[in-house]
């Protein structure tokens, strides 16, 4: 095979074969075929995308650059989610160890952070002590004497992806239907879970700005993994505006552990419920009252446990920023918008986000939102309080949030589901 030949193909709007798309998966995971030639044929798919039986080739070829894990010796069924990505979206920390309660396993292989959205690993990562990086052993122990396990995907997963995902991020072909798709699925594949239940976002935070890419987004994924004999289900919800309160790691966390006691807000607490809902009820036990496990301290519990089996203390205090400011409401009225996009970009720029792979993160840096989408302000209360260690960054933050809030005097709107399609 040649690398040009295979490039040209697709930029012509050919259809790749089999075994191309094996030969070139394999060879630039092992550095044969180079950044150059891959970055020409990740644009080229781009522009000309890939048909069904491609995309399920180049699933499947990336998932054999690497391990895959099997879980099929646990005494009890696994399910996973996985979010395709948003301002606010902490999800991940209530909902594994509530889907837990009910004897599933919840194996869920976290990222850290790149760009606007944040990653799940930053946010644990600001409870004191808390330790990311699990052997397999260690996954499989915790998965089958407590249930939930959050920790970092490990390297040996789908290492074509790892190379050929930093390499779109710095090529403008992340936002591919196929490229995703395959990106995401392979790894969850790999990973070896028996159930998969896929939150995929779309508005202005999102990968997605439009309904209808990501019902193909959704579909695309569904389909790669019920052929892989994972079975996939998927909500479509709503990144126009952020999840919830808080935007940040440790804030996040906080308002995490708001949801867990049987508090937090709307949005975050029907988003939780109905993705542990399909997770359980998928994983064959049942039509659960799931949301009853977050009032009577059941998911609590399993929080405290998960967080203390990883070497952190839920007790500790959890990190504060040195410098604080309000941003106020300029008129009174009803908040009838407020752009995921621009509360995301500013608190990267409050510190809780990196510019870089392997940047740090501000552990207490983020946003609080004081009112959301059908709440009512008067002008000169706080709408915002930005967090940061270095004053520095509040201008800039600032900046990005004037207009990101519509405030209407006459209006009477009140925020709909989060859940747009299924
Ligand atoms: N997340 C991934 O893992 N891969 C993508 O391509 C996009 C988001």
């Amino acid at each position: 095979f040649d690398a040009v030949d295979i490039i040209t193909t697709k930029r012509d709007g050919g259809t790749l074969s089999p075994d191309q798309i094996d030969w070139v998966l394999d060879a630039y995971t092992r550095g044969r075929v180079g950044d150059e030639q891959m970055a020409a044929l990740a644009m080229a798919i781009r522009i000309r995308g890939m048909d069904s039986g491609e995309i399920r080739q180049w699933t499947r070829a990336m998932i054999a650059s690497g391990e895959r894990m099997d879980f099929g010796t646990l005494s009890k069924p696994t399910a996973d989610k996985h979010s395709t990505g948003g301002v606010g979206d902490k999800i991940t920390l209530p909902l594994a160890p509530l889907v837990a309660v009910f004897g599933v396993a919840v194996p869920q292989l976290s990222g850290r952070g790149l760009g606007h959205t944040g990653g799940t690993l930053d946010k644990l990562e600001s409870i004191p002590g808390w330790r990311a990086d699990l052997t397999n052993e260690e996954i499989h122990a915790q998965l089958e004497d407590l249930g939930p396990v959050i920790c970092a995907a490990g390297t040996g997963l789908a290492p074509a992806d790892k190379k050929l995902y930093a390499l779109r991020d710095t090529t403008g072909t992340v936002d591919s239907i196929p490229l995703i798709a395959s990106s995401i699925m392979s790894k969850k594949i790999a990973e070896g879970t028996g159930t998969l239940v896929l939150d995929v976002k779309v508005g202005s935070g999102a990968f997605m700005k439009r309904l209808p890419d990501a019902q193909e987004l959704a579909r695309t994924m569904v389909e790669l993994g019920t052929g892989a004999g994972v079975s996939t289900s998927a909500l479509i919800t709503d990144m126009s505006v952020p999840l919830g309160r808080t935007v940040g790691n440790a804030l996040e966390v906080r308002e995490s552990v708001e949801v867990l006691a049987g508090g937090g807000p709307r949005d975050v607490v029907e988003l939780t419920v109905a993705l542990a809902t399909e997770m359980v009820s998928r994983a064959g036990e049942g039509e659960r009252d799931v949301a009853a496990a977050l009032k009577d301290g059941r998911a609590m519990d399993m929080w405290r446990r998960m967080i203390s089996a990883q070497g952190g203390d839920p007790d500790a205090p959890l990190p504060t920023a040195r410098e604080k400011q309000h941003v106020r409401a300029t008129k009174s009225g009803i908040v009838t918008e407020m752009d995921a996009l621009r509360v995301g970009y500013a608190s990267w720029r409050l510190g809780a986000g990196r510019a870089r792979k392997g940047d740090a993160v501000q552990a207490a840096a983020g946003i609080e939102i004081h009112k959301v989408v059908g709440e009512a302000i008067e002008a000169g209360e706080p709408l915002f309080t930005l967090h940061t260690d270095e004053p520095n960054r509040f201008e800039r933050a600032v900046d990005m949030l004037d207009g990101a809030t519509i405030i209407d005097g006459n209006a009477a709107q009140s925020r709909g589901s989060v859940i747009l399609d299924r």
